[in-house]
């Protein structure tokens, strides 16, 4: 069931710039160094079949939080599936929790889940969480990685990889020795064989076990990311059979790596996009319907009803949820509609450097690149917000940004009756409307969207389209078509 191929690049867990002492030596020139030991190399999920995401995300409409939390699907694997949503549910209420009473503050507090698969073959399926929270002036990070045992189909932590509490025990006694080694203010005494330490644990291509430690859970937060690789001689031992099997198919798809998938667009001679250009949205009434945040598990079905209704929209996508469904995508761009840039995991830009924003934006670009052939020019930066490095930063690579100037408000359990009623009822020439499709009930109010806006005379465009031969400028921010860009974005 589960096949699949590494990436071709490693990806790197990547120390944090600030981590002292674990940095790896800079190289004598000419010198062949190993692969960093923390490093995985994740499986690239375009190459896993029957994958899907899901999200549960708060905050594009007024509150006092932003939350973006996205976890994959698998095809015939209830427990994990089931096991990730109760994980995900758990950390939303928890966090709600948290910022209950705190009101409008800026910047918001917010929560962000994103994910990568540490393994995923017929013998094991590994899951690593990170989770971002921002709470008053700075990102804290933690990571934990959820075990599934395809031949039991059960679910479990990372301590599901060793044998019983005798080998976690004495495997944490091996990550104290291993931190020993690095010295400096790692607080090894920290390192104690429960299972919320050891939550974050995957294998490297060598085998070896690598533990990820959270943010400020064993030092100073200066420290920044801390992890360790207990060598492969020294952690077989200690494995369950879960362990074992997932070492050894780690390890045997080393020789699979090198190839990833590419995809060679081709244009259906049925695309509404054929139409592209022959609507003037000077003479006749024009509206842009956007989709944010998927491709989820109801874009497919949002496809089918946009080619029966003869409309485009524009698709403002997630890289990790492209990455996970590029058929999806590609099947966007084939029929007519503009795939747009909605960031890597959904994070708050504005909270960002202009470092973090490239990265994301970048990475982004490349998977719909690398899916459709195009690099998206639009940007819908997460939850509309935006700062002045956002904007130098898109005017730099090329890049418009577009927020919205109506809100469905499809969020958190919205009727399909009230999600059609506002999007017809605020509409009006020249409108950019925001909408999810990884919403079931945004998907069904489409039909009826489309039925009674065309009856009033609209025409479906893609965002460009809206801005006609004036067309749309790099850096600057467009709300709506109807107005003039402003120079700057709004801070
Ligand atoms: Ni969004």
């Amino acid at each position: 069931m589960y096949k699949s191929r590494l990436f071709s690049g490693i990806a790197l867990l990547a120390l944090s710039a600030s981590g002292c002492g674990l940095a790896v030596a800079s190289p004598e020139r000419g010198m062949v160094i190993p692969a960093e030991p923390t490093m995985i190399d994740f499986v690239d999920p375009a190459t896993v079949i029957g994958l899907s995401t899901r999200t549960l995300t708060e905050g594009d409409n007024p509150g006092s939080r932003y939350v973006h939390i996205n976890y994959p699907e698998f095809a015939g694997a209830t427990a994990l599936n089931r096991e990730l949503r109760a994980q995900a549910e758990r950390q939303l209420r928890e966090f709600r929790a948290r910022t209950r009473d705190g009101g409008p503050v800026s910047p918001r507090p917010e929560l962000n889940v994103d994910w990568q698969l540490a393994a995923s073959s017929p013998e094991a399926v590994a899951v690593r969480l990170r989770t971002g929270e921002f709470q008053g002036e700075s990102w804290a990070n933690s990571t934990r990685t959820v075990w599934f045992d395809p031949h039991t189909g059960r679910a479990t932590g990372s301590t599901g990889l060793l044998a019983g509490d005798a080998a976690l025990r004495r495997f944490a006694a091996l990550v104290r020795e291993q931190l020993k080694e690095r010295g400096g203010q790692v607080e090894r005494d920290g390192v104690t064989a429960g299972s919320e330490k050891f939550d974050s644990m995957a294998f490297n291509r060598r085998g070896d076990l690598v533990v990820e430690f959270d943010d400020c859970q064993l030092g100073p937060c200066s420290l920044g990311r801390v992890a360790v690789a207990v060598p492969a001689a020294r952690v077989t031992p200690l494995l369950s059979e879960l362990g074992r099997r997932a070492q050894r198919s780690v390890r045997e798809n080393r020789t699979h790596g090198g190839d990833t998938p590419t995809f060679t667009p081709t244009t259906d001679p049925d695309a509404v996009s054929n139409r592209a250009g022959s609507v003037d949205c000077a003479k006749v009434k024009c509206v842009a319907l956007t989709f944010d945040d998927g491709p989820g598990p109801y874009t497919g079905r949002l496809l089918d009803l946009l080619k029966q209704g003869r409309a485009r929209a524009t698709f403002f996508v997630v890289g990790s949820n492209a990455t996970a469904q590029p058929a999806v995508v590609r099947r966007m761009s084939v029929e007519g509609h503009l795939v747009g840039n909605h960031t890597w995991a959904h994070r708050d830009l504005s909270k960002q450097g202009s470092s973090k924003i490239t990265d994301t934006l970048v990475k982004t670009g490349d998977t719909v690149s690398g899916i459709i052939g195009q690099t998206p020019k639009l940007v819908r930066p997460p939850y509309g917000a935006v700062s002045q490095q956002v904007g130098n930063v898109a005017r730099e690579m090329g890049l418009s940004l577009v927020t919205w100037d109506i809100d469905t408000d499809d969020q958190n359990g919205a009727k399909v009756k009230d999600i059609a009623d506002r999007a017809v009822r605020e509409a009006h020439p020249g409108a950019i409307i925001l909408m999810h499709d990884i919403h079931r009930e945004t998907v069904d109010a489409v039909p009826d969207i489309l039925k009674r806006l065309r009856g009033k005379g609209y025409s479906f465009v893609t965002v460009p389209e809206l801005y006609g031969s004036v067309g749309m400028q790099a850096g600057r921010l467009y709300r709506s078509g109807n107005e003039l860009p402003r120079k700057q974005p709004l801070t």
